[in-house]
């Protein structure tokens, strides 16, 4: 795993991540002639999914993921799919087939997680047991050091076997993409801002901490691990990078 840390200044977050991502892009292109690119949910990443519906870039060869969904339809302010659209997807010429959400129709979390474990081993051709590389997954981190749908001391964290499981949320069912598919990936880019996030920092960059209690720490990809932090959230760890 290559770590790279970078501490910005919140004027520059945006343009850091930007260029960042289309790197990422367009090395993907290069090498595969396709991307596959999972998006984070929250609220930080919104301002470079709208800089990103900007660009100019191949969109019929850029396929769009998420890592974790809100359970709730497309059109519910909390989705994450909704806020992606919104802000980037409905703005560029990306065919629709390119756009791969995760489903939460079927009124039952597990019935929707084990349908889109389904999808992503058969867009990725990939069977039981194995697990496909994303080319980047983006991913931010909450308070409580979780990320993507994946919350401390929850079952999900154990999942070992699936690409996609159940997270909760104060009880508020989640869909997510487990440990070891995120840890699969080519790259994964966390993108952190706001002075509230300096504890979980803290402690996911600690020596040793428990993982369960800080799941970020169990992010350890095989492939390019990206931390592009906002100066307030990385106060804490200035001097160190
Ligand atoms: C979600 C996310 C989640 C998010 C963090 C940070 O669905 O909420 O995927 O993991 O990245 O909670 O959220 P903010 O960017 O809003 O602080």
């Amino acid at each position: 795993m290559k770590k790279t840390v970078e501490i910005v200044p919140q004027t520059a977050l945006v343009s850091r991540a930007l260029s960042v991502i289309i790197e990422k892009i367009q090395q993907a292109i290069e090498q595969r002639s396709r991307c596959t690119l999972a998006l984070a949910g929250g609220s930080t990443p919104k301002p470079i999914y709208e800089a990103l519906a900007t660009c100019n870039l191949p969109w019929e060869k850029i396929h769009i993921f998420w890592g974790d969904e809100r359970y709730v339809p497309p059109e519910h302010p909390e989705s994450n799919q909704g806020m992606a659209r919104r802000a980037w997807l409905d703005h560029v010429p990306i065919p629709d087939t390119n756009i791969h959400p995760m489903p939460t129709g079927a009124g039952e979390p597990t019935v929707d997680a084990q349908k889109h474990d389904e999808e992503l081993r058969e867009f990725f051709h990939t069977s039981i047991g194995e697990f496909p590389a994303f080319d980047i997954i983006l991913l931010g981190i909450g308070e409580d050091a979780h990320t993507a749908s994946l919350f401390p001391h929850t079952d999900a964290l154990k999942v070992r076997e699936r690409l996609v499981t159940v997270g909760n949320k104060d009880s508020q069912p989640r869909l997510t993409f487990t440990i070891p598919l995120i840890n699969n990936a080519r790259c994964v880019i966390f993108i952190v801002a706001g002075a509230s996030k300096q504890h979980a920092l803290c402690k996911i960059f600690a020596p040793s901490a428990d993982d369960f209690t800080y799941p970020a720490r169990l992010i350890q990809p095989k492939g390019e691990l990206w931390w592009l932090i906002e100066e307030s959230a990385g106060e804490p760890l200035k001097g160190q990078y």
